[in-house]
């Protein structure tokens, strides 16, 4: 195996992972960049020995990292991977979600492309024991051939968090490509987050390329929300996310990372196998190494052999399209065809032209 060195970019509370997965794998961090005091001081402390920056730019041209992690708020994702990639490192790790718009992901894609660096999108779920027992028994045949997936997300901003959802209902159907999406959302809330105004309750029906489909409701954990939005909702169960997947024969639900864990339990989230009437509770190993790992992992073979990585920069792209197709469907009140051909936001365009006003 090559010898690898890493950055962190924004050295905030989620670079934590990021540097516990870098340890794991016996990467030194050799340089670490942040804004802030507090985030310089973290690295310093926790990080092992980096040399720290204020200006990751500088940071890159001294220290020269192959690999580097993108853990800033995601107004400023699109800069530092760019930079990154002209900078000459090999691969990327960029925290979800990818970009504020569509244009932005683009440039991120096509400097790496251009510079042969590997980029991933932080949606790590993907390596979670929970998703991959979902995602093997969906492929298993036990339900059948899958008609459609509903999917719930607690989060109430589809964007800054409902991406790990989006992603995970595409990842539990094999990753389809999205045709079309009809939305609505709501964002009559002063609700911010990482920065920037965000939407906080909303609805959407995917259709994919292959003839099935997906419900998708979130806001759930917005004040209020839950109610309005789902009355069904199993308050009890307190998920991050739930799926259920529609097959010919039945049904595979998942209540995905949930806050509190029944004591009784054996596994971090609850899943089910409902094959006519008859319902069981599934049982799966607990994780043994962190998600962030694993997907450092596959970055560093993806580096070595060419090999796709399960959350590419265009996996995670895909996320951001369906995201900001929720957007543009929503300021349409209309269908959105696939590709979304939008460059803008249009949830924060809406905001700024009064549609959704501040204080609201
Ligand atoms: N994958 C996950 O499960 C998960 C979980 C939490 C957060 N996140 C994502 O991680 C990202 C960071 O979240 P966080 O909770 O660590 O935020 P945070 O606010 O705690 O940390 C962000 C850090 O970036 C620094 N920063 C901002 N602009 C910078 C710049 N131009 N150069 C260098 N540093 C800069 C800030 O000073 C701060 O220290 C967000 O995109 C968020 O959505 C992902």
């Amino acid at each position: 195996m090559q010898e690898y060195t890493a950055a962190i970019i924004g050295c905030g509370r989620m670079s934590r992972g990021h540097a516990g997965a870098y340890k794991a794998l016996d990467i030194p961090i050799v340089g670490a960049a942040d804004i802030a005091e507090e985030g310089l001081q973290r690295a310093r402390e926790h990080y092992g020995s980096p040399k720290t920056y204020t200006d990751y730019r500088e940071m890159l041209a001294e220290v020269r990292p192959n690999l580097v992690s993108v853990v800033t708020a995601e107004m400023a994702h699109c800069a530092p991977v760019v930079a990154a990639a002209e900078a000459g490192v090999k691969g990327i790790v960029c925290e979800k979600p990818m970009a504020m718009s569509l244009a932005e992901g683009k440039e991120m894609l096509r400097a790496c492309r251009e510079n042969d660096v590997v980029l991933t999108i932080s949606h790590q779920r993907q390596y979670g024991a929970q998703y991959v027992a979902a995602r093997e028994l969906v492929e298993s045949g036990e339900i059948g051939d899958v008609r459609f997936i509903e999917a719930y997300a607690m989060a109430p901003s589809i964007h800054t968090d409902g991406t790990h959802t989006i992603h995970m209902l595409r990842s539990l159907l094999g990753d389809p490509t999205v045709v079309r999406v009809m939305a609505q959302i709501d964002g009559n809330s002063d609700y911010e987050y990482f920065g920037h105004r965000c939407d906080h309750a909303g609805n959407a029906f995917l259709s994919f390329d292959d003839g099935r489909y997906a419900h998708l409701t979130w806001g759930l954990g917005a004040p209020g929300a839950a109610e309005r939005l789902h009355p069904a909702w199993d308050f009890d169960t307190q998920a991050y996310h739930a799926f259920v997947v529609h097959g010919e024969y039945g049904r595979v639900e998942l209540d995905g990372d949930l806050y509190a864990v029944p004591e009784e339990a054996s596994c971090p989230g609850g899943l089910r196998l409902a094959v006519g009437r008859d319902i069981r509770d599934i049982e799966y190993p607990w994780p043994g190494e962190g998600s962030i790992t694993m997907e450092v992992r596959d970055l560093l073979q993806s580096i070595e052999t060419g090999a796709p990585h399960p959350l590419s920069g265009e996996n995670g792209y895909a996320a951001l399209e369906v995201i900001m197709g929720i957007y543009e469907s929503s300021r349409r009140r209309g269908a959105v065809e696939f590709p979304v051909e939008v460059t803008d936001n249009a949830f924060l365009a809406m905001c700024e032209s009064g549609v959704f006003p501040a204080g609201s």
